[in-house]
């Protein structure tokens, strides 16, 4: 049964504001893609990076539109899954124990998502900031990378056109869209994704 790590690494990191596309940017002495790299090599058969042109490694494939369509690229080239773990090149703090619990939590559902608990009151608002109403926080999860899948079900969710692909913040959105079941796994502090440079002081205080 074959594994195989689907990284989307082909955003160009415009809130970083880097020199180079955000998953290249160094950080705590590599790549910040190595970092996850590392961790998805121990637990996968192979994995496949979508990058954008210009940084492709052997194996790699190229980046699309969005990152939904950066996944389908990657996952087109791994006809051989039965799992795909899908991780973005901007989580560097990943950790191996995390990536095994959701391949684990995978029994008898679709996808199984690291995610944590909201702890912040969440409202919905009007586009002029005025309250529509409070939700129901004990319900409600903020989802991250890993996210992993029964490959039949991901290549299903991802036959959608790129304006669908476009609008998807995650991959479990577009399962879910097709009927597939999520499960989610509570994942530990610190799994944070880079988006600014403050992120970036953050995960390098965190990997040196
Ligand atoms: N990504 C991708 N292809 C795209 C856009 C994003 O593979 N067309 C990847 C990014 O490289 C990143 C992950 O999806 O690993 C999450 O995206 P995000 O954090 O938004 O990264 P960027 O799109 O690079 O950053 P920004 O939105 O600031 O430009
Ligand atoms: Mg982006």
């Amino acid at each position: 049964m074959s594994v195989v790590g689907i990284v989307p690494a082909g955003g160009s990191g415009e809130r970083l504001g880097a020199d180079r596309p955000k998953a290249f940017v160094v950080c705590a002495g590599r790549p910040l893609i190595d970092w996850s790299l590392e961790v998805l090599d121990a637990i996968c058969d192979r994995v496949v990076v979508a990058a954008p042109p210009g940084w492709l490694r052997e194996g790699w494939v190229e980046g699309g539109p969005s990152r939904s369509a950066s996944v389908r690229n990657a996952v087109a080239a791994a006809p051989e899954a039965r799992t795909l773990v899908v991780h973005d090149a901007a989580r560097p703090l990943v950790t191996r124990e995390l990536v095994e619990a959701c391949v684990g939590a995978l029994m008898g559902v679709a996808g199984a998502i690291a995610a944590t608990p909201v702890t912040d009151t969440v409202k919905e608002a009007y586009p002029d900031a005025t309250v529509l109403r409070t939700l129901d926080r004990s319900r409600l999860w903020a989802v991250q990378t890993p996210q992993v899948f029964r490959a039949d079900s991901l290549r299903r969710a991802l036959d959608v056109d790129e304006a669908a692909l476009a609008g998807a913040t995650d991959d479990a959105s577009l399962v879910e869209a097709v009927g597939g079941s999520v499960r989610l796994v509570e994942a530990p502090p610190g799994n944070l994704k880079v988006t600014t440079v403050e992120d970036l002081a953050r995960a390098e205080a965190a990997l040196c």
